[in-house]
């Protein structure tokens, strides 16, 4: 008898992490389908990366374009796609230059090298970073090292040096640990993989005086947070503040793996020869992400995301959860019992895909082109699974 895709993962694929037992086949809108055709509304949005939903007719056109025209020439070359993007996301975002890469992680990795050139060459020689315990930054070692969550960085001791991590939400915290080391602080807006915990009212635009004073970066890793998610173009806008260095990447492309890391002019520090990636910001990539950003404009889906998550907020309050917190489409709750994981399979079941980030609390993140009605409809499953 033919194996099952499952038990080829098992043999084939590293156990890198543990897989819901489904396999989907496609997409379109909010919905996915698995191998028998069943349908599953999908507030997951692979982990907050397909913004449009799955399939969106303007990214499979400039995808499709893109591909019978020019896939890949390597960063030896310049590119039309690269270039219109860069000046894209500057507009969108504060005056800086960009740098194209394939992951979060790798973004992060860029600017904590940006953040070290420049400390080697503005402020003595500083190179220490103050990150958050329980922030995310990525798996490279430099990456898990700066995140603040042992488990994924102490199987892979010995460490890189140079990372500090001190509360979330405490400024008084930063204050303290800042020394004559420190040439950052690199901060998530919200903080996503450990569930969804915003920036406390006030925070950021502290962070951001304190970082002024002190000449230090101040880095903002708008990964998860980035694009319209929590209902402006970049969170950092909500605290009317700008960082000096920002990464993103996740939902840029819509599904097509890039990230991008900005930096404003006092950061911009790489010179020729100092970083690079082979595929960063390859023609298609970069095209299938000025779709993204374009219907993202186009159909004013950064107001829809602000409207579509106090709905979601709400709809959350009656699941017995003793906590709801997020911003726009970046939300979670909390359960008092460790009741996330039945609860994600009971979902699952009943045809809705949410993720339980451990074993109390929920996060959802669905398509930024989620409607009211597929929020009742997951509603309506979620009251059921909670019980
Ligand atoms: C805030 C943040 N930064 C970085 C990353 C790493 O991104 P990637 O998995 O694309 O390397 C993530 C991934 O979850 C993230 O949420």
């Amino acid at each position: 008898m033919a194996q099952t895709t499952p038990e080829l993962a098992d043999l084939y694929l590293m156990q890198t992490g543990r897989r819901l037992p489904v396999t989907f086949v496609r997409g379109r809108g909010c919905v996915l389908f698995d191998e028998a055709g069943r349908e599953y509304l999908d507030l997951v949005a692979g982990i907050a990366v397909n913004l449009l939903g799955h399939a969106h007719p303007d990214v499979v056109a400039a995808v499709s374009k893109q591909a019978g025209q020019l896939i890949h020439t390597s960063n030896l070359y310049f590119t039309q796609p690269q270039v219109e993007l860069a000046q894209r996301l500057v507009e969108l975002s504060f005056p800086s230059r960009v740098f194209f890469c394939n992951s979060g992680a790798e973004a992060n990795e860029a600017a904590i090298k940006l953040a070290r050139k420049w400390g080697a060459r503005d402020r003595d020689g500083a190179f220490e970073i103050i990150t958050t315990t329980g922030s995310f930054h990525g798996r490279t070692l430099a990456t898990v090292t700066a995140g603040g969550q042992h488990k994924y960085s102490d199987p892979f001791k010995p460490l890189p040096d140079g990372f500090v991590h001190v509360a979330y939400n405490d400024i008084d915290a930063i204050e303290s640990a800042t020394s004559a080391r420190t040439v950052a602080v690199m901060l998530e807006p919200v903080m996503g993989e450990i569930g969804v915990i915003p920036a406390a009212s006030g925070y950021l635009k502290r962070v951001r005086e304190w970082c002024d004073k002190n000449n230090l970066l101040l880095i903002l890793d708008e990964v998860q947070t980035g694009l319209g998610r929590t209902g402006r173009w970049f969170a950092h806008q909500h605290a009317d503040i700008a960082p000096d260095v920002m990464t993103l990447a996740k939902g840029l492309g819509g599904g097509v793996p890039i990230g991008a890391c900005l930096a404003n002019p006092r950061a911009d520090v790489f010179a020729p020869g100092d970083h690079g990636s082979t595929f960063g910001g390859n023609p298609l990539a970069c095209a299938a992400a000025a779709a993204v950003l374009h219907v993202i404009e186009r159909d004013g889906l950064v107001g829809h995301a602000a409207e579509m998550g106090d709905l979601l907020h709400s709809s959350l309050q009656d699941l017995g959860a003793k906590q709801v917190r997020g911003l726009g489409l970046m939300q979670a709750f909390e359960f008092e019992e460790a009741r996330a994981k039945p609860f994600q399979q009971a979902c699952l079941e009943a045809g809705l895909i949410v993720n339980a980030v451990d074993d109390h609390s929920v996060r959802l993140v669905p398509p930024l082109i989620i409607s009211a009605k597929e929020i009742d409809r997951a509603h309506a499953i979620m009251r059921k699974a909670a019980g």
